[in-house]
This record gives structure tokens, C-alpha cells and sequence, in this order.
């Protein structure tokens, strides 16, 4: 065996893998835990779809694809942006990803952004995105969204971060970790600030029809003036409860798009093969799926938040979107990732420190809610218990 010390590149080298692994590593190892750390639907990807993915492999859907995407499932992609999210592309403005959203996010970043560009990013945000800015050489500029503006990203705060450098800035809404929704105006205000400074906007909506209290998904594309300035990526991972199938999609300018799928053609080459197949059946089947998986994350939202301000130490905004509780526990005196420890040693429950997120996380936890109501519960009576020792 060659023994020989390691070279690694810079850019593998300014990353670190992601702070909640640790957690979910020792949680593997014990027994009787539940995990409220999951990012994704615990429910099972609709059986029509599974159908459709079962007779594809029968019809010989195991082959290489058109880089972009078939380009049926990228006709319905555009249909799909155009109807739900009012957005005007055409089916070569689409572009099917390998690696769900995040290979889209990953695209769009090296087709736009250069080392030392700065990439503006909600502070705390969905982990993936400084880990990329970061992989591609940007610098990731944060700006606060704060618990007394139910976590939304403020225009005013974005434009004073702004400079020379600046290229682009990330949006999510629905938001991973807080749950905060952007209101239209929000919106109409980031689209003005990209306007004023040339920049572009990646917008991901992966949460787009997780919305509560008669909120409405807002796409920043369909603003004036953005149409071409911003890639909006998606996935079929939460919408259709397909996390496993690594599949998703941006629309963008042609001009851009046709740089992803170049990027795409030589790094994952194209999306499964079954997994467009099965994605095509989910956009052209009954949607009511939606409805009803949506329906049951807000009963459980109604249940855990006030649950969760009853326990002492906690103070839980009412999260609007997503399926994320991200309680305040700052009264409880511990750094997150120890009281996420603590919790997990002496109570039986894994949730994720907000610090995880960035360090406007800090003195937060992320609870995920596409978990059954009777383990909700439980949970929440175990997180009591355990947190009565600590008063
Ligand atoms: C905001 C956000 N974007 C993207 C993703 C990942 O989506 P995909 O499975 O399509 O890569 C997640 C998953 O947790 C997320 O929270």
C-alpha cells in the first residue's frame, strides 16, 4: 500500500461537511430516537407515479436521455411555470437536472458566477447554498432575516449589501430552515434592488406549494424586468415526495439555460432516465396529492407551534411555509448544537441546531414536521422532559 498526504484542491478545502451529520451519525447509533431532522415528505411518491416509472423501465427507459431533458418533460415544464408560476418560457428555456435541485443550483452558479464575485444569501439559510458559493470561488455575503419579520429577507438590507462584486443573490421562499414566506411587496422590493444593481437572482421554490394561512407563492421571475436576470430552480423532491429520484429543473433565459445543459452534458450528463419518465407522469396526473399531503403538514404545524411554546425556554414563531418549526431557545442558555446534543442524549429526540444554518441560527433549532402527529407528540413531551432538567 502507497501511503502518501493528500493535496487537496482550494476549493474542496473551503467547505466542511455539513455540521448536522455529526448529530445524525451518533443518533444512528442509539435506539428509540426520533428524528425531527429530516428535510423531506414522509409520505411515499403517489403510486400513479411509481406506475409510471415501473412501466418505463418495461418500455426500455434505460438509456442516455438529451442532456437538457426529454423533451416532452421539458414541453410540460414550461406549461407547468407558465400556469402555476405565471412565467413565460419555453420549453428550451428549461432544463431537466440530474441531482434534484441542488445539481440545478450548482449549475446556475458556475454558468454565472466567478471567483471573487460575491453571492448575497439569507442568514440562516439552506445549507447547500454557501457550500457552493464557496466550491465555485464566490464569496457568500449574508444578510439577516430576523424572528420579528417572521425570518424575511428585507430589501433595505439586501441593497446595503451590495457592491461592485456583487452578482448575484439566492431567494427562498418558502425558506429551509425558518419556514418564512416573502410577501409581494418583499419580492417587488428584491426585484428592484437586482434591477438598480444588474444583478441576477437565483430563486429557489422548492416549497412553493407548502404555504399556510392563505399565503400565496410569490415567483420572482414573473416580476417585470426579471425574467431573463433570474433561474428559478425546483425539484420534484418535496412537491411529489420524490427526494430519492434526483430530479429537477430550472427555467431560465435561453442564454443561460444553454450554458447549464452544456455544464450538465459534462458532469451528470442528464436526469435518470426513469426518474423524467416518472416526473412527466407527475406533472400531467391528478394533483391532488398536493392538497392532501399540505393539508396534513398544517395540522401537524397547528399542533407543534403551540405545543412548543408551552415548554419552558422555547419561543416558537408561526412559521407560514415549508414544513419547519424553528423555535427560539435562546432562554434556555446553551449554544444550539449542545442543546441539540443534550436533546438527543437525554431526551431521545434529533433536531438540527440552528447554527447549522448560518450563525443567525444560533439560538435556534430546526424542527422538521413531515413526521406522524403521534410522533410529534411524543417528541414534544420527551423535549420537555428533558429540557425540565435543565431549569
Ligand atoms: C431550500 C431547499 N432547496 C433544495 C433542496 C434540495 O432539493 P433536491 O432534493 O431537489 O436537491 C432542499 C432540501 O432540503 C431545500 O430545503
Amino acid at each position: 500500500m502507497v501511503e502518501r498526504e493528500h493535496v487537496f484542491s482550494q476549493r474542496i478545502q473551503r467547505i466542511r461537511s455539513s455540521g448536522i451529520r455529526k448529530l445524525f451519525d451518533l443518533a444512528q447509533t442509539m435506539g428509540d430516537v426520533i428524528s425531527l431532522g429530516i428535510g423531506e415528505p414522509d409520505f411515499d411518491t403517489p403510486r400513479h407515479i411509481r406506475e409510471a416509472a415501473k412501466k418505463a423501465l418495461d418500455a426500455g427507459y434505460t438509456r442516455y436521455t438529451p442532456n437538457a431533458g426529454f423533451p416532452d418533460l421539458r414541453e410540460a415544464l414550461s406549461a407547468k411555470v407558465a400556469k402555476v408560476n405565471g412565467l413565460d418560457y419555453t420549453p428550451q428555456e428549461v432544463l431537466v437536472s440530474g441531482g434534484g435541485c441542488t445539481g440545478a443550483l450548482l449549475l446556475a452558479m458556475l454558468a454565472l458566477v466567478d471567483p471573487g464575485d460575491e453571492v448575497i444569501l439569507s442568514d440562516p439559510c439552506f445549507v447547500v447554498y454557501e457550500a457552493v458559493a464557496r466550491v465555485v470561488g464566490a464569496t457568500p455575503v449574508f444578510v439577516a432575516v430576523r424572528e420579528e419579520e417572521n425570518f424575511r429577507l428585507i430589501p433595505g438590507d439586501i441593497a446595503k449589501s451590495v457592491t461592485p462584486k456583487t452578482k448575484m443573490i439566492i431567494l427562498n421562499s418558502p425558506a429551509n430552515p425558518t419556514g418564512g414566506v416573502q410577501r409581494r411587496e418583499d419580492v417587488a422590493g428584491i426585484a428592484e434592488v437586482a434591477r438598480t444593481y444588474d444583478l441576477y437572482v437565483v430563486s429557489d421554490e422548492v416549497y412553493e406549494t407548502m404555504l399556510y394561512e392563505g399565503m400565496r407563492h410569490q415567483s420572482i421571475a414573473a416580476f417585470e424586468g426579471m425574467r431573463d436576470r433570474t433561474v428559478t430552480v425546483n425539484s420534484f423532491s418535496k412537491t411529489y415526495a420524490m427526494t430519492g429520484w434526483r430530479i429537477g429543473y430550472a427555467v431560465g433565459a435561453r442564454e443561460i439555460i444553454d450554458e447549464m445543459v452544456k455544464l450538465q452534458q459534462y458532469t451528470m450528463v442528464h436526469a435518470p432516465a426513469i426518474s423524467q419518465r416518472a416526473a412527466l407522469a407527475a406533472l400531467n396526473g391528478p394533483q391532488d396529492f398536493i392538497e392532501r399531503m399540505v393539508a396534513v403538514f398544517d395540522e401537524r404545524r397547528r399542533f407543534l407551534v403551540p405545543r412548543l411554546n408551552e415548554i419552558e425556554g422555547f419561543r416558537c414563531p408561526t412559521p407560514k411555509g415549508a414544513f419547519y418549526a424553528f423555535p427560539n431557545v435562546e432562554g434556555l442558555g446553551k449554544l444550539s448544537k449542545d442543546l441539540a446534543q443534550f436533546l438527543l442524549q437525554n431526551g431521545g429526540v434529533a433536531v438540527v441546531p440552528g447554527s447549522a444554518f448560518g450563525a443567525g441560527g444560533e439560538g435556534y433549532l430546526r424542527l422538521s414536521y413531515a413526521q406522524p402527529l403521534s410522533q410529534l407528540e411524543e417528541a414534544c413531551n420527551r423535549i420537555e422532559k428533558a429540557v425540565e432538567t435543565l431549569l
